[in-house]
Protein backbone atom coordinates (compact mmCIF):
# COMPACT_ATOMS: atom_id res chain seq x y z
CA UNK A 1 0.00 0.00 0.00
CA UNK A 2 1.45 3.09 -0.85
CA UNK A 3 0.41 6.32 1.13
CA UNK A 4 -0.23 9.75 -0.02
CA UNK A 5 1.52 12.30 2.23
CA UNK A 6 -0.37 14.67 4.46
CA UNK A 7 -1.15 17.75 2.86
CA UNK A 8 -0.61 20.44 4.94
CA UNK A 9 -1.13 23.31 3.20
CA UNK A 10 -3.39 23.26 -0.02
CA UNK A 11 -4.92 26.11 -2.16
CA UNK A 12 -6.67 25.75 -4.98
CA UNK A 13 -6.76 28.16 -8.05
CA UNK A 14 -6.35 31.29 -5.47
CA UNK A 15 -6.83 34.80 -7.08
CA UNK A 16 -6.79 38.33 -5.90
CA UNK A 17 -7.79 41.53 -7.27
CA UNK A 18 -6.95 45.38 -6.36
CA UNK A 19 -8.79 47.12 -8.69
CA UNK A 20 -7.76 46.55 -12.32
CA UNK A 21 -4.37 44.67 -10.90
CA UNK A 22 -4.15 40.72 -10.49
CA UNK A 23 -2.21 40.37 -7.27
CA UNK A 24 -2.66 36.97 -7.51
CA UNK A 25 -3.64 34.90 -10.57
CA UNK A 26 -4.77 31.09 -10.29
CA UNK A 27 -1.98 30.28 -7.81
CA UNK A 28 -2.14 26.25 -7.06
CA UNK A 29 0.46 24.43 -4.82
CA UNK A 30 0.27 21.95 -2.02
CA UNK A 31 2.75 21.54 1.02
CA UNK A 32 2.96 18.12 2.85
CA UNK A 33 3.77 17.66 6.30
CA UNK A 34 7.58 18.51 7.12
CA UNK A 35 8.37 20.24 3.75
CA UNK A 36 10.20 23.52 4.05
CA UNK A 37 8.92 25.67 0.64
CA UNK A 38 10.76 28.96 -0.52
CA UNK A 39 8.17 31.06 -1.96
CA UNK A 40 10.35 32.71 -4.06
CA UNK A 41 9.76 36.16 -6.06
CA UNK A 42 10.88 39.81 -6.33
CA UNK A 43 9.14 42.52 -5.00
CA UNK A 44 5.44 42.97 -6.03
CA UNK A 45 5.11 39.45 -7.22
CA UNK A 46 1.89 39.09 -4.84
CA UNK A 47 3.73 36.57 -1.82
CA UNK A 48 2.66 38.62 0.68
CA UNK A 49 -1.29 38.89 -0.79
CA UNK A 50 -0.98 34.83 -0.96
CA UNK A 51 0.23 34.55 2.22
CA UNK A 52 -2.53 36.78 3.86
CA UNK A 53 -5.12 34.74 1.73
CA UNK A 54 -3.39 31.61 3.22
CA UNK A 55 -4.24 32.85 7.44
CA UNK A 56 -7.74 33.65 6.35
CA UNK A 57 -6.58 37.99 6.79
CA UNK A 58 -8.15 38.40 2.96
CA UNK A 59 -10.47 37.23 1.30
CA UNK A 60 -9.95 35.36 -2.33
CA UNK A 61 -11.88 36.70 -5.47
CA UNK A 62 -12.04 33.42 -6.57
CA UNK A 63 -10.10 29.86 -5.28
CA UNK A 64 -9.96 28.54 -2.04
CA UNK A 65 -6.93 27.39 0.43
CA UNK A 66 -6.89 25.09 3.51
CA UNK A 67 -4.26 24.69 6.18
CA UNK A 68 -4.60 20.95 7.73
CA UNK A 69 -7.89 20.58 5.93
CA UNK A 70 -9.16 23.59 7.45
CA UNK A 71 -10.86 26.22 5.15
CA UNK A 72 -8.79 29.68 5.17
CA UNK A 73 -11.76 31.12 5.27
CA UNK A 74 -14.90 29.41 6.70
CA UNK A 75 -12.71 27.67 9.32
CA UNK A 76 -10.25 31.22 10.23
CA UNK A 77 -10.11 29.95 13.90
CA UNK A 78 -9.19 26.29 13.36
CA UNK A 79 -6.36 27.99 10.96
CA UNK A 80 -5.42 30.60 13.35
CA UNK A 81 -5.03 27.62 15.46
CA UNK A 82 -2.70 25.60 13.37
CA UNK A 83 -0.46 28.13 12.44
CA UNK A 84 2.35 30.41 13.15
CA UNK A 85 2.25 33.39 11.06
CA UNK A 86 4.95 36.01 10.93
CA UNK A 87 3.78 38.80 8.72
CA UNK A 88 5.57 40.64 6.90
CA UNK A 89 7.14 44.14 8.91
CA UNK A 90 6.43 42.14 11.77
CA UNK A 91 4.07 44.77 13.92
CA UNK A 92 4.77 44.72 17.65
CA UNK A 93 3.80 46.28 20.92
CA UNK A 94 6.53 47.77 21.23
CA UNK A 95 6.07 49.85 24.20
CA UNK A 96 5.85 46.14 26.08
CA UNK A 97 8.62 44.42 27.43
CA UNK A 98 9.52 40.99 25.71
CA UNK A 99 8.62 38.49 28.68
CA UNK A 100 5.36 40.57 29.50
CA UNK A 101 4.34 41.01 25.41
CA UNK A 102 4.70 37.15 25.21
CA UNK A 103 2.55 36.28 28.52
CA UNK A 104 -0.19 38.80 27.64
CA UNK A 105 -0.24 37.08 23.97
CA UNK A 106 -0.32 33.32 25.83
CA UNK A 107 -3.00 34.41 27.56
CA UNK A 108 -5.64 36.21 24.69
CA UNK A 109 -4.33 32.59 23.01
CA UNK A 110 -5.39 31.04 25.99
CA UNK A 111 -2.23 28.93 26.07
CA UNK A 112 -2.06 26.13 28.63
CA UNK A 113 0.38 27.26 31.35
CA UNK A 114 1.17 30.33 30.11
CA UNK A 115 4.27 31.41 32.08
CA UNK A 116 5.99 27.87 31.12
CA UNK A 117 5.16 28.26 27.80
CA UNK A 118 6.38 31.81 27.69
CA UNK A 119 10.02 30.68 29.03
CA UNK A 120 10.27 27.56 26.30
CA UNK A 121 9.32 29.96 23.40
CA UNK A 122 12.07 32.58 24.69
CA UNK A 123 14.51 29.97 25.07
CA UNK A 124 13.88 28.27 21.98
CA UNK A 125 14.87 31.62 20.22
CA UNK A 126 17.32 32.42 22.10
CA UNK A 127 15.73 35.64 23.48
CA UNK A 128 16.61 34.51 27.16
CA UNK A 129 19.34 37.11 27.81
CA UNK A 130 16.83 40.38 26.49
CA UNK A 131 13.24 38.29 28.30
CA UNK A 132 13.54 41.80 30.49
CA UNK A 133 14.02 44.32 28.54
CA UNK A 134 11.64 46.87 26.24
CA UNK A 135 11.15 45.41 22.67
CA UNK A 136 11.48 49.05 21.15
CA UNK A 137 15.08 48.39 22.84
CA UNK A 138 15.64 45.93 20.74
CA UNK A 139 17.61 45.35 17.44
CA UNK A 140 15.77 44.56 14.59
CA UNK A 141 17.31 40.86 14.67
CA UNK A 142 15.84 40.34 18.57
CA UNK A 143 12.57 42.15 17.34
CA UNK A 144 12.23 39.28 14.76
CA UNK A 145 12.57 36.85 17.33
CA UNK A 146 9.96 38.09 19.40
CA UNK A 147 7.72 37.87 16.34
CA UNK A 148 8.97 34.09 15.76
CA UNK A 149 8.21 33.32 19.47
CA UNK A 150 4.75 35.18 19.37
CA UNK A 151 4.41 32.46 16.13
CA UNK A 152 5.86 29.84 18.35
CA UNK A 153 3.39 30.36 21.42
CA UNK A 154 0.14 28.28 20.51
CA UNK A 155 2.74 25.10 19.27
CA UNK A 156 1.20 25.36 15.86
CA UNK A 157 2.10 22.49 13.32
CA UNK A 158 2.56 25.04 10.29
CA UNK A 159 4.56 28.54 10.14
CA UNK A 160 3.83 30.99 7.59
CA UNK A 161 6.86 33.57 7.15
CA UNK A 162 6.75 36.76 5.08
CA UNK A 163 10.12 38.03 4.33
CA UNK A 164 11.52 36.75 8.07
CA UNK A 165 14.98 38.14 7.45
CA UNK A 166 14.30 41.41 5.40
CA UNK A 167 16.18 43.72 6.74
CA UNK A 168 18.34 42.52 8.42
CA UNK A 169 22.04 42.69 9.16
CA UNK A 170 24.37 39.61 7.25
CA UNK A 171 25.22 38.41 10.93
CA UNK A 172 21.27 38.58 11.91
CA UNK A 173 19.86 37.20 8.83
CA UNK A 174 22.01 33.84 9.56
CA UNK A 175 20.96 33.80 13.03
CA UNK A 176 17.50 33.68 11.75
CA UNK A 177 18.04 31.43 9.14
CA UNK A 178 19.54 29.07 11.24
CA UNK A 179 16.45 29.48 13.93
CA UNK A 180 14.29 28.61 11.05
CA UNK A 181 16.02 25.20 10.14
CA UNK A 182 15.82 24.72 13.55
CA UNK A 183 12.09 25.08 13.61
CA UNK A 184 12.02 22.89 10.29
CA UNK A 185 13.15 19.72 11.57
CA UNK A 186 9.47 19.57 13.82
CA UNK A 187 7.12 21.72 11.58
CA UNK A 188 6.08 22.68 8.20
CA UNK A 189 6.97 26.07 6.81
CA UNK A 190 6.32 27.89 4.03
CA UNK A 191 8.74 31.29 4.12
CA UNK A 192 8.65 34.20 1.33
CA UNK A 193 11.47 36.00 0.50
CA UNK A 194 12.71 37.65 -2.19
CA UNK A 195 16.43 36.03 -2.09
CA UNK A 196 17.75 33.11 -3.85
CA UNK A 197 20.71 32.53 -1.41
CA UNK A 198 18.13 32.20 1.22
CA UNK A 199 16.40 29.13 -0.58
CA UNK A 200 19.22 27.26 -1.53
CA UNK A 201 20.42 27.76 2.57
CA UNK A 202 16.73 27.02 3.90
CA UNK A 203 14.14 24.78 1.54
CA UNK A 204 13.92 21.67 0.13
CA UNK A 205 11.42 23.33 -2.31
CA UNK A 206 10.81 25.78 -3.88
CA UNK A 207 7.42 27.88 -5.61
CA UNK A 208 8.21 30.63 -7.82
CA UNK A 209 6.08 33.48 -8.04
CA UNK A 210 6.12 35.94 -10.95
CA UNK A 211 3.31 39.26 -11.32
CA UNK A 212 1.06 36.95 -9.71
CA UNK A 213 1.80 33.31 -11.40
CA UNK A 214 2.97 30.51 -10.14
CA UNK A 215 5.98 30.09 -12.41
CA UNK A 216 7.73 27.19 -10.74
CA UNK A 217 7.15 24.04 -8.38
CA UNK A 218 9.63 21.91 -7.83
CA UNK A 219 12.50 20.29 -5.32
CA UNK A 220 15.55 22.26 -5.46
CA UNK A 221 17.69 19.57 -7.02
CA UNK A 222 15.50 19.77 -9.88
CA UNK A 223 15.16 22.79 -10.50
CA UNK A 224 18.99 23.45 -10.51
CA UNK A 225 19.20 20.77 -13.26
CA UNK A 226 16.48 22.66 -15.43
CA UNK A 227 14.88 19.73 -16.50
CA UNK A 228 15.20 19.94 -20.67
CA UNK A 229 17.91 21.51 -20.38
CA UNK A 230 21.04 19.62 -21.26
CA UNK A 231 23.47 19.10 -18.32
CA UNK A 232 27.36 19.89 -18.66
CA UNK A 233 30.62 17.73 -17.32
CA UNK A 234 33.61 19.47 -16.84
CA UNK A 235 36.79 17.27 -16.54
CA UNK A 236 40.36 17.97 -16.28
CA UNK A 237 43.35 15.35 -16.68
CA UNK A 238 46.97 15.89 -15.71
CA UNK A 239 47.97 15.38 -19.74
CA UNK A 240 51.51 13.65 -20.32
CA UNK A 241 53.56 15.71 -22.05
CA UNK A 242 53.16 14.75 -26.25
CA UNK A 243 49.04 15.13 -25.71
CA UNK A 244 46.98 18.12 -25.94
CA UNK A 245 44.22 18.86 -24.53
CA UNK A 246 42.25 20.02 -27.86
CA UNK A 247 43.32 16.29 -29.29
CA UNK A 248 41.96 14.44 -26.35
CA UNK A 249 38.54 16.76 -26.89
CA UNK A 250 38.47 15.26 -30.16
CA UNK A 251 38.74 11.79 -29.29
CA UNK A 252 36.34 12.42 -26.44
CA UNK A 253 33.74 13.37 -29.30
CA UNK A 254 34.38 10.51 -31.55
CA UNK A 255 34.38 7.87 -28.82
CA UNK A 256 31.48 9.21 -26.48
CA UNK A 257 28.37 9.00 -28.37
CA UNK A 258 26.48 10.98 -25.88
CA UNK A 259 28.61 13.92 -26.29
CA UNK A 260 26.90 16.72 -28.06
CA UNK A 261 28.85 19.95 -27.46
CA UNK A 262 32.52 20.06 -26.73
CA UNK A 263 34.72 22.91 -25.16
CA UNK A 264 38.13 23.32 -24.45
CA UNK A 265 39.25 26.05 -21.82
CA UNK A 266 42.81 25.64 -22.02
CA UNK A 267 43.65 28.58 -19.47
CA UNK A 268 42.17 26.27 -16.58
CA UNK A 269 43.03 23.03 -18.47
CA UNK A 270 39.60 22.15 -18.54
CA UNK A 271 37.38 20.07 -21.16
CA UNK A 272 33.45 21.13 -20.80
CA UNK A 273 31.21 18.25 -22.44
CA UNK A 274 27.43 18.64 -23.02
CA UNK A 275 25.66 15.65 -23.15
CA UNK A 276 21.74 14.37 -22.78
CA UNK A 277 22.43 12.50 -19.07
CA UNK A 278 24.65 13.63 -17.06
CA UNK A 279 25.57 10.65 -15.01
CA UNK A 280 26.12 8.62 -17.82
CA UNK A 281 28.64 10.88 -19.45
CA UNK A 282 30.70 11.85 -16.51
CA UNK A 283 30.74 7.52 -16.05
CA UNK A 284 32.21 7.25 -19.77
CA UNK A 285 34.81 10.24 -19.39
CA UNK A 286 36.08 7.73 -16.35
CA UNK A 287 36.22 4.57 -18.40
CA UNK A 288 37.94 7.12 -21.29
CA UNK A 289 40.76 8.20 -19.14
CA UNK A 290 41.22 4.65 -17.17
CA UNK A 291 41.48 2.79 -20.36
CA UNK A 292 44.35 5.16 -21.57
CA UNK A 293 45.75 5.85 -18.34
CA UNK A 294 45.70 9.39 -18.31
CA UNK A 295 45.43 10.54 -14.81
CA UNK A 296 41.81 12.62 -13.51
CA UNK A 297 42.18 15.33 -11.55
CA UNK A 298 38.77 16.76 -12.02
CA UNK A 299 34.97 15.30 -13.20
CA UNK A 300 31.86 17.11 -11.75
CA UNK A 301 28.89 17.55 -13.03
CA UNK A 302 27.83 21.68 -13.31
CA UNK A 303 24.13 22.25 -11.55
CA UNK A 304 22.84 25.55 -13.17
CA UNK A 305 23.12 28.27 -10.37
CA UNK A 306 19.05 28.90 -9.34
CA UNK A 307 20.20 32.81 -10.21
CA UNK A 308 20.35 31.56 -13.63
CA UNK A 309 17.30 29.63 -13.30
CA UNK A 310 15.30 32.08 -11.63
CA UNK A 311 16.84 34.35 -14.31
CA UNK A 312 15.57 31.76 -17.37
CA UNK A 313 12.09 31.12 -15.77
CA UNK A 314 10.85 34.70 -15.14
CA UNK A 315 12.62 35.61 -18.74
CA UNK A 316 9.98 32.82 -20.12
CA UNK A 317 7.36 33.97 -17.96
CA UNK A 318 7.76 37.51 -19.44
CA UNK A 319 7.40 36.30 -23.05
CA UNK A 320 3.76 34.84 -22.46
CA UNK A 321 1.64 37.90 -22.29
CA UNK A 322 0.04 38.53 -19.26
CA UNK A 323 -3.16 39.70 -17.82
CA UNK A 324 -1.80 41.80 -15.01
CA UNK A 325 0.61 43.68 -17.48
CA UNK A 326 -0.60 46.42 -19.67
CA UNK A 327 2.34 46.16 -22.28
CA UNK A 328 4.56 43.14 -23.11
CA UNK A 329 7.79 42.86 -21.66
CA UNK A 330 11.23 43.91 -23.78
CA UNK A 331 12.99 40.53 -24.38
CA UNK A 332 16.65 41.42 -23.15
N1 LIG B 1 -4.04 46.39 -0.15
C1 LIG B 1 -3.62 46.57 -1.42
N2 LIG B 1 -4.20 47.48 -2.23
C2 LIG B 1 -3.78 47.62 -3.51
N3 LIG B 1 -2.80 46.93 -4.07
C3 LIG B 1 -2.17 46.01 -3.31
C4 LIG B 1 -2.55 45.78 -1.96
N4 LIG B 1 -1.77 44.80 -1.46
C5 LIG B 1 -0.93 44.44 -2.46
N5 LIG B 1 -1.18 45.16 -3.57
C6 LIG B 1 -0.48 45.02 -4.86
O1 LIG B 1 -0.48 43.65 -5.23
C7 LIG B 1 0.77 43.28 -5.79
C8 LIG B 1 1.36 42.15 -4.99
O2 LIG B 1 1.76 42.65 -3.72
P1 LIG B 1 2.37 41.73 -2.58
O3 LIG B 1 1.52 40.54 -2.40
O4 LIG B 1 2.58 42.60 -1.40
O5 LIG B 1 3.76 41.31 -3.24
P2 LIG B 1 5.09 40.76 -2.55
O6 LIG B 1 4.77 40.38 -1.14
O7 LIG B 1 5.48 39.59 -3.40
O8 LIG B 1 6.09 41.85 -2.62
C9 LIG B 1 1.62 44.54 -5.77
O9 LIG B 1 1.58 45.12 -7.05
C10 LIG B 1 0.98 45.39 -4.73
O10 LIG B 1 1.16 46.76 -5.02
MG1 LIG C 1 5.60 41.02 0.58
Amino acid sequence: MSSTPEIYVYAHRLTRRFDEQIAVNQVTFQIARGEIVGFLGPNGAGKTTTMRMLVGYLLPDQGYSQILGYDSVRDVYEVRRHVGYLPENNPLYVDMYVREFLLYMARLYRVGKPEQRVRAVIEQVGLTREAHKRIRALSRGYRQRVGLAHALLHNPEVFILDEPTSGLDPVQVQEIRALIRELGKEHTIILSTHILQEVEQICTRVLIIHRGKLIADAPLQELRRLPGRLPTVRVRFRLPPDQSLERIASQIEREIPEVQHVEVIPSENVIRLTGSRSDHLAEQVFWFASHRKLPLLELTTEEHPLEEVFHILTQDAARQPSPASATPAAHA
